[in-house]
């Protein structure tokens, strides 16, 4: 390798390493991004400095493609952003497994195939084409092309199982002797077919875990690549990636109160076709004035923003409401579920955009023992992250979720624009409650409507 090649790897690794700490907190997540997008600028000029590069003809080409399918994708709106991770990570798979394809039949042709390149091949085909069958089916459920229920039969995990020992066992026979060619294209089959059966049993609801699952099993499959091209960056920058996804994995689960092997393996997400609660009851209904009088009487509001904020691009007139209310006194805070949206952060990512101040949002622990003084909570398009059944009945299928005690607070105004479930396709208690008020509509025109009625109130 160049020792211009050397220096760029040297610089990139820490800079990755630093994107994923600013990572965690809205504050430093810019530097974050600026960071990465600096480490893989220097990761690719490194690369290409490569004195092995003869002709740039086949990378030119390559960069063209990647750039006809790239563009389009990147430019998905903010609610498409976990179907297109999922494709991502299809392509990362499909590549990582492609080069150990090609790998595998030069090095077979030259004779140097040596048992630990035949392993690390082995382990790359596998994990590269299960994730690549994996993300699209995995992108193909959140963008509900395919059914979102569980697809399950009887022995299932045993039959993926088998499926997957038998991929290992010839990979096995293969690093015993690599000239058993014809075991190959059956490795490639099987991890294919893996990772079908590993995503079709599992629920639209757990994608989001499952997705960041599918980011550690890429992860992993880039640092077999780099051992195959002996790239030590490739190494480093797939341990950060397998490591980080599987970290967000956990977080996710805990999130979901859901054991990692109950998402993996639980079907979670059968019983989830809309279940319509007992009895027949009437929710309540309010008007945007009735709204403004409600908020502007309140000492503390706390907002509560969920999928359809997003839906609706509410998230700058949630500012307009944040600063009038402040304006007259009120103490307004903002409790963000960490699985709020559809994707980790979503919430946050929006709160941001509309300039909200970051020590105004709260986490779901830190809320929670607030919420029985709380005089006002405004749910805006929320709905599984509030719903009362994940506490109280046991027979529904988000029981055991934590969610914000949106119910435990004096009033409950909440804006949605019927009375249909959320993702997880359930009824919710809460609606119906005592103490709360529905603003039928568009969350973005319902705002819209009381910012018009508080800002009218305070020019009396
Ligand atoms: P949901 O439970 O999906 O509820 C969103 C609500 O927003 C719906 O009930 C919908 O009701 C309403 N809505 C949609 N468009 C609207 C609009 N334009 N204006 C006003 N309301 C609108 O959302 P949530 O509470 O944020 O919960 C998230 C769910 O998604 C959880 O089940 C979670 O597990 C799952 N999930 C999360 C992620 C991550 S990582 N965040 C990823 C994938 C899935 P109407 O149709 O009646 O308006």
């Amino acid at each position: 390798m160049s020792g211009a090649a050397e220096i760029c790897y040297f610089l990139a690794a820490p800079l990755f390493i630093l994107a994923l700490r600013w990572m965690s907190s809205p504050e430093t997540a810019r530097r974050a991004v600026m960071s990465a997008v600096a480490a893989m600028a220097l990761a690719i000029g490194g690369t290409l400095l490569q004195p092995e590069i003869q002709t740039y003809t086949w990378i030119g080409i390559a960069v063209l493609a990647g750039l006809i399918v790239g563009v389009p994708l990147s430019r998905v709106p903010l609610t498409a952003v976990p179907e297109r991770t999922g494709l991502s990570q299809a392509f990362g798979g499909l590549a990582a497994a492609l080069v150990g394809v090609a790998k595998y039949y030069m090095w077979l042709g030259e004779g140097s195939l040596t048992h630990f390149k035949m392993g690390v091949i082995g382990g790359e085909v596998i994990l590269g084409c299960l994730t690549c069958t994996g993300g699209l089916l995995a992108a193909g459920k959140l963008a509900e092309m395919i059914p979102t229920r569980p697809i399950t039969y009887k022995g299932q995990n045993i039959v993926s199982f088998l499926g997957l020992g038998l991929a290992l066992a010839l990979a096995g026979v293969l690093v015993y002797d690599p000239t058993q060619s014809w075991a190959f294209p059956f490795i490639i089959a099987l991890g294919l077919i893996f990772g079908v059966l590993l995503i079709l049993p599992i629920g639209g609801a757990d994608m989001p875990t499952v997705i960041s699952f599918l980011n550690s099993y890429a992860g992993l499959s880039a640092v077999a690549l780099g051992f195959v091209l002996e790239n030590k960056l490739l190494i480093v920058a797939g341990a950060l990636d397998g490591s980080s996804g599987f970290v967000l994995s956990i977080i996710m689960c805990k999130a979901m109160n859901r054991s990692v092997t109950n998402v993996l393996f639980g079907a979670f997400g059968s019983v989830a076709a809309a279940k319509a609660l007992g009895e027949k009851k009437t929710a309540k209904s309010a008007t945007a004035n009735d709204a403004a009088q409600l908020l502007s009487a309140a000492s503390t509001v706390v907002i509560i923003p969920g999928y359809g904020m997003a839906v609706a691009q509410a998230q700058h007139r949630v500012r307009d409401l944040y600063e009038l209310l402040t304006k007259k006194g009120v103490d307004v805070k903002f409790a963000v579920h960490p699985v709020a949206g559809r994707m980790p952060g979503h919430m946050n990512v929006l709160l941001a955009e509309a300039e909200i101040p970051y020590d105004k949002l709260v986490e779901m622990d830190d809320i929670n023992p607030e919420m029985p003084q709380v005089d006002v909570c405004l749910v805006i398009g929320a709905n599984d992250v509030v719903n009362p059944a994940a506490r109280t009945d046991e027979t529904s299928p988000i029981f055991g979720m934590p969610i914000i005690d949106a119910d435990k607070s004096h009033t409950v105004l909440a804006i949605k624009r019927s009375m249909n479930p959320g993702f997880a396709g359930i009824d919710n208690e809460l609606y119906y409650a005592d103490n709360t008020l529905m603003l039928f509509g568009d969350a973005k025109a319902v705002i819209g409507d009381v910012v018009k009625e508080l800002s009218g109130e305070s020019a009396h």
